[in-house]
């Protein structure tokens, strides 16, 4: 059995898959004892297409993480994100009778009952209730309302709704590796876990993943999640477009991606060229190094746009008072936070580990673009607060971040995948 002071967290990912184990010492900090990242296969946008590749890469994360802390996890705490998922803000009501009465811990079981059974499209179920405040009659913005006088008790809450069957088929991927799911939890909820200080969260912030095959965001104001929500669009669509421009390969695209990649148009010299490879793989063709990020900045403003007009819709609050934060692997593409400051009009900066304190030297360290493993850290700290009173601090072994970078390269060279 998984000892109850350890936390295993699971990123599926489009492009690689991320265990992280950790555990709470007697000071209530918790440390990552466990680091494993495998290569994708088997997902597209959030979903699994062929379960068999998916749970190979599931078990060969986990068993990476498990030989790291020395010890077997029989859970995770999960992430997903994708457009099955959508979100909207709810009210749910329940009746405390004729007479003004004090609220039990029932009336409050009865009314997280009422927001699960929200109407939902066919085939749709509830993943994940961000309960906002209670109201009692006509009191709002209670925090607790436990043995308070009403007649009426109320929640308001974002509700995180998804179809069934993607949720259920990655779970369902999850266990044949061997493991149970405690909780699923969307994506950028978990990212802005682990990289919003208290202040962002309080003041309004926008926190964005982008990553191989969705970018997904949140946004908190008054310390509440005011919106969210995913499109099908991340590096893979930029290497895409640099495929179909420059008769490349996928693996020649995201090599000068990475190398030559910046959103700092105006920092380019009109001479600069790039080297691509053939179709073939035989040759290289030479670019424009401006032509190449003119089309990756389309991309990402394309991305950006989308992502502010959903925000829009769906909040009228202003969420990005203090800023935007960005994670995921595409963040650690030159400029990017430039251009998002440019499309949010807000100051805009890289999401280190914040929420969590004094965080992972160990994934920073490691092979794995560091912002990539937000949501996974962001989920130790969701899973440890359920089990404790305070949010822990995250600390980090040192010394074996070398281990990790070896281990990984190692496994990259074997499945071998260009990264
Ligand atoms: N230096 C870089 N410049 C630009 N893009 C980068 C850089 N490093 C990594 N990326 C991009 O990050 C993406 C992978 O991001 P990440 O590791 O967050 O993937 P993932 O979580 O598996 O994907 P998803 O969130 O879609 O499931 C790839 O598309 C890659 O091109
Ligand atoms: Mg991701």
């Amino acid at each position: 059995m998984t000892p109850p002071s350890l936390y295993g967290a699971l990123d599926v990912g489009n492009h690689r898959v991320l265990a992280l184990i950790a555990e709470v010492n007697e000071r209530a900090e918790l440390l990552i004892r466990g680091v494993g990242v495998a290569p994708s296969a088997g997902m597209r946008n959030g979903q699994v297409v062929q379960l068999k590749p998916v749970v190979a890469a599931i078990r060969t994360a986990v068993e990476e993480a498990e030989l790291m802390a020395k010890t077997p996890i029989e859970s995770v705490w999960a992430a997903t994100a994708g457009t099955f998922v959508s979100g909207r803000l709810t009210r749910a009501t329940v009746p405390l009778g004729p007479r003004e009465r004090e609220v039990t811990a029932r009336d409050l079981e009865q009314l997280h009952q009422a927001v699960q059974r929200q109407p939902l499209p066919p085939a749709h179920m509830v993943l994940n209730v961000m309960t906002h405040a209670y109201g009692l009659d006509d009191q709002e913005g209670l925090l607790d309302p436990l043995e308070m006088v009403g007649r009426q008790l109320s929640m308001d809450a974002y509700v995180l709704a998804c179809q069934e069957s993607p949720v259920r088929t990655l779970e369902k991927a999850i266990n044949q590796a061997g493991l149970k799911v405690e909780e699923f939890l969307f994506t950028p909820v978990a990212a802005a876990l682990a990289t919003l200080t208290a202040d962002e969260r309080r003041l309004g912030s926008l926190v964005i993943d982008i990553g191989f095959g969705n970018t997904s965001y949140a946004a908190f104001a008054g310390d509440r999640l005011v919106a969210a929500g995913c499109f099908p669009i991340g590096g893979n669509k930029v290497n895409d477009d640099l495929v179909h421009r420059f008769h490349t390969t996928a693996a020649g695209a995201e090599k000068a991606k990475r190398q030559a990649g910046t959103m700092l148009l105006g920092e380019i010299d009109a001479e600069e060229t790039v080297q691509l490879p053939t179709i073939d793989g035989r040759g290289h063709h030479i670019a424009s190094r401006l032509d190449m990020n003119k089309i990756i900045r389309l991309r990402m403003l394309e991305t950006f746009e989308l992502v502010a007009a959903d925000l829009l819709r769906q909040s009228s609050e202003d969420s990005t008072a203090t800023g935007v934060v960005l994670v995921g692997g595409g963040s650690h593409l030159e400029g990017i936070a430039a251009l998002a400051e440019e499309v949010f009009v807000k100051r805009c900066r890289l999401g280190e580990m914040e929420g969590v304190a004094d965080t992972t030297q160990l994934l920073a360290n490691s092979e794995l673009p560091s912002r990539s493993s937000a949501a996974a850290v962001g989920l130790l700290a969701y899973a440890s607060r359920a089990r404790l009173p305070a949010m822990p601090t995250v600390h980090v072994r040192a010394g074996r971040a070398s281990m990790l970078s070896r281990m990984v390269r190692k496994l990259l060279a074997k499945k071998g995948v260009d990264r």
